[in-house]
């Protein structure tokens, strides 16, 4: 629902454009043709060869009137179209109840999305992406470059809570059945967010090119094998038949180039709609008087985010300086692989499926279950009618709790067979 910003309007500043201030627009030259209508222009356009769409934007900014320091007038005459979604953000409102504290995850996910980025850059100064250079680069900035350690450990760490955060709030969104209309876009968008999340910790792992990334990526790239054409894809992701220098390039260019862009594509589209849409209440709250008020999404919900920035910044700090992720040692193909291989924590459970289903044709079955539940679970807003009309819908809450049943049974038991 986007009750809570129904009421935003273009508010103090005149709605309508106000006529054109004598002279702002050039008058017509003497003789020259009156202004085309757009079916004069598309019959012009007929006749010439060459379509012009139709002008139909103010002559002059609108909003010149309204009373601004001089700078501010400089802006406005050359943004005014942007003035009343300034003046809709300013009166977007956050809904205040008991579960409100959930909405700070995607905040989170967010903020160390950001500390990915700039720490990335930073690094990406020293590292270098050869078979030959990988590891020695690696182990420069962990021992040379000044501060080098730290930048690579906060990189380490904010992967792993933002895809932790990004987990959270999805769980926290599913179960407040945030998605449901007009959300869909969202949780879809968000999704996607997710499993980009997840491809971003997959191609970074090969990237110290040390023994275990090695072997684990030797793990990971072979599983789509058992598909029909998997071999071809299998190929595809290694540039080659084994892991190699090959795959490290092709690892790095996805890690910092494909996969950057596509999230910022997406998160460019979840934040539109997370500002346009607003933020949903749970089913039935505000019927059953369980909103307690709204709060200024500007700066009141952005402040306190900020808080929990503060907060999730000490959590990094303090992680990246008291458990730091180890060096290893360098990858060699042609030594045998360590015992207890295993992937990152967020593809644990996935892991322990791929283990579990042991029987001829089992890793097939386990690709296929993931997926078609990967799919079910990315349309879900689709399938809950019930939420969409407002309505409680338990079936769903059992699917989310089983699911999540299914994340953290998994993981737990490879954490037990295999530690940290
Ligand atoms: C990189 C990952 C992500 C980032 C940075 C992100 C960011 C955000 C932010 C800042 C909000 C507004 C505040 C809030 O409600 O928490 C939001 C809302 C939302 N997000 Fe995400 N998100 C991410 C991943 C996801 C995932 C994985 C899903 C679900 C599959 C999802 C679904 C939603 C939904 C449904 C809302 C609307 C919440 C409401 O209106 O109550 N997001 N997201």
């Amino acid at each position: 629902m986007a009750e809570n910003n129904q009421n935003a309007s273009a508010g103090n500043i005149p709605a309508k454009p106000k006529p054109a201030a004598p002279g702002a627009a050039k008058p017509a030259a003497p003789g020259a043709a009156k202004p085309a209508t757009p079916v004069a222009s598309k019959a012009a356009a007929t006749q010439s060869g060459v379509y012009k769409p139709p002008v139909d934007r103010p002559a002059a900014n609108p909003y010149k009137d309204a009373r601004v320091s001089s700078l501010g007038a400089w802006f406005q005459e050359r943004f005014y179209a942007v003035i009343p979604i300034i003046d809709y953000l300013k009166k977007k409102e956050v809904p205040k109840h008991r579960l409100s504290f959930w909405y700070y995850f995607g905040g989170l996910a967010l903020f160390f999305f950001i500390i990915q980025i700039v720490t990335g850059l930073l690094l990406l100064q020293y590292y270098k992406p050869t078979e030959a250079a990988a590891f020695a680069s690696f182990v420069f900035i962990q021992k040379v470059v000044p501060f080098g350690w730290l930048i690579r450990q906060i990189h380490a760490w904010s992967a792993n809570l933002m895809a932790m955060m990004a987990f959270i709030h999805m769980f926290s969104t599913f179960f407040m059945k945030s998605y449901r209309k007009p959300r869909e876009l969202m949780w879809v968008s968000g999704f996607i967010l997710l499993v980009l999340t997840l491809g971003f910790g997959f191609t970074g792992y090969l990237l110290p090119w040390n023994e275990l990334a090695f072997f684990a990526t030797q793990v990971g790239t072979e599983t789509p094998k058992v598909l029909p054409g998997g071999a071809l894809l299998v190929s595809l992701l290694r540039g080659g038949e084994d892991v190699s220098g090959e795959t490290l390039t092709r690892m790095f260019s996805l890690h910092v180039v494909l996969l950057p862009g596509l999230i910022l594509l997406l998160l460019s589209l979840h934040l539109t709609l997370v500002q346009v849409l607003g933020t949903s209440a749970p089913i039935g709250y505000k019927e059953s008087g369980m909103i307690k008020g709204y709060e200024k999404f500007f700066p009141t919900f952005l402040a306190k985010d900020g808080i929990g920035w503060l907060i999730g910044f000490a959590l990094l700090v303090y992680l990246a300086a008291v458990y730091p992720w180890g060096i290893g040692v360098k990858a060699n193909a042609l030594s045998p692989a360590p015992v207890g291989i295993k992937p990152e924590w967020y593809f644990w459970a996935e892991f322990q499926m791929l283990k579990d289903l042991k029987f001829e044709g089992g890793e097939l079955v386990a690709i296929i279950l993931l997926t078609i539940g990967g799919l079910v679970w990315a349309i879900v807003p689709f399938l809950d009618r019930k939420a969409s009309l407002e309505q409680k819908s338990p079936i769903f809450t059992l699917l989310g709790l089983g699911v999540l049943a299914f994340l953290l049974i998994n993981t737990y038991r490879v954490f037990a067979e295999y530690g940290w």
